[in-house]
């Protein structure tokens, strides 16, 4: 039944191999700036993009192969065998999942904790046999029509019951099986209009909700963080944790830093109309980087298409950042990425995966070159130099106010000139790699 037994396990052949089922870049042991590849990127793929997605869109049915899809525990059972032989030959040490992703579908609450029970014990066990480990795991609250007011920010407070309920039984199982954070997926908490819309109210509920399953993670001993991805806009015109800056803002205002961190996605920095660098830079900044979702958008579509990323410098200036700053100290790079509907060769996914941590990898290598080369920090050092000397000095650690710094400006004649910044060489210096 599962088309991915077949496929060997995936190797590393290096840089001159020409077989697209094995690694050119990805080589999981080499050491990067003293660590190994594999600790760096702590790779993820995603078991509902992988193989519980069908292949459907807006315009038209599902076209993939998926033989396993279907209602009832089988089906369930032999889509958790196909996950795991694809993730085994992936040679990936993480998989992330969502409760519906993976269990029978439920027709009750009652038959929704049960059957996610039933899915979880073959989970563990595949854990078990595979050594594939949880990154982390989620709830669907966007899916199913009774959230199509949003799950936490719906009018009805009996939404934000069910959903609550949801996230008890998969917190619970994401800690059962030993998964290492939790995301709450807000794809439906924002608006359409704000005619209808009280602002106040939603936001206040979601704050709620996210105390709640802090409350809970604490009360079952649960130590990962729980993950929030930010995203602009689509499904809804205007979504609540448009960026990591605002969901920041937001973590702050509900308390909730302590015990919530970012998701931060390629394709949902970019539909922000920002560069994944800026995402992954704000992000370290405020001390919130919790994950990475490594799926990139199309540069002329405004919309999610979750493609495999295909080009190492779009990756490159983020990784650079994230090895200065010693790397992800939670989470790691989720391959939440499709294919598209016409890809209907079982080899597909799998190419697509092996290409996807190929370029991951080039961008982590190009990375170390930029920061062993010292040339892209030296530039920086060299632009704020200033602020180390006296006047900088002075003015950082508080030591004028506005009258007494405008006073020295004025005795000392000051004509400040400009300055070059660089952005050519630092541009090819990252590109070079
Ligand atoms: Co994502």
């Amino acid at each position: 039944m599962t088309t991915f037994a077949t496929t060997d396990a995936i190797r590393f052949e290096g840089p001159d191999s020409t077989n697209t089922l094995a690694f050119k870049a990805y080589d999981k042991d080499r050491a990067v700036l003293g660590k190994p590849m594999a600790a760096w990127l702590r790779l993820a793929a995603a078991y509902g993009p992988a193989v519980t997605w069908p292949g459907k869109d807006i315009f038209g049915d599902g076209t993939l192969p998926r033989p396993w899809l279907g209602p009832g525990q089988e089906k369930a059972e032999a889509k958790c065998t196909a996950a795991f032989d694809f993730f085994a030959r992936l040679g990936v040490p993480y998989f992330t999942v969502l409760d519906l992703d993976a269990m029978a579908e439920p027709s009750s609450l009652a038959e929704h904790q049960a059957n996610l029970g039933r899915i979880a014990d073959t989970i563990a066990a595949k854990i078990e046999a595979t050594g594939v480990k949880l990154l982390w795991g989620g709830a669907n609250l966007y899916e199913h029509p009774r959230f199509a007011a949003g799950a936490a920010t719906n009018p009805d407070p009996d939404v934000f019951a069910y959903a609550a309920a949801q996230v008890r039984f998969m917190l619970d199982t994401t800690h059962r099986l030993g998964g290492e954070a939790y995301t709450v997926f807000s794809h439906r908490e924002g608006y359409d209009t704000l005619l209808n819309t009280d602002l106040k109210a939603e936001l206040d509920h979601l704050g709620r909700f996210l105390a709640m399953v802090v409350e809970h993670k604490h009360r079952i001993g649960f130590k990962g963080p729980i993950l929030i991805e930010p995203k602009p806009f689509e499904p809804l015109k205007a979504q609540y944790g448009r960026d990591v800056v605002t969901v920041f803002a937001f973590l702050q205002r509900y308390d909730l830093l302590k015990d919530v961190k970012v998701s931060v996605e390629v394709n949902n920095a970019t539909l922000a109309g920002l560069d994944f660098e800026h995402e992954i830079a704000s992000a370290l900044i405020l001390n919130v980087l919790g994950s990475i979702d490594v799926n990139r958008g199309d540069p002329r579509t405004a919309w999610n298409t979750a493609q495999f990323p295909h080009n190492a410098l779009d990756l490159t200036p983020a990784m650079v950042l994230l090895l200065q700053a010693g790397g992800l100290t939670t989470g790691g790079f989720n391959i939440d990425a499709r294919i598209r509907r016409q890809s209907v060769d079982p080899n597909d996914l799998v190419v697509a995966h092996v290409a996807a941590i190929d370029v991951v990898a080039k961008a982590l290598l190009a990375a170390e070159k930029v920061v062993t080369g010292r040339r892209l920090a030296g530039l920086k050092a060299a632009r704020y130099a200033g602020w180390k000397e006296e006047l900088g000095q002075a003015i950082a650690t508080g030591a004028f106010t506005l009258d007494t710094l405008a006073n020295l400006a004025i005795t000392r004649k000051l004509d400040p000139k400009p300055v070059s910044g660089h952005q050519e060489l630092a541009e090819a210096i990252v590109a070079d790699q």
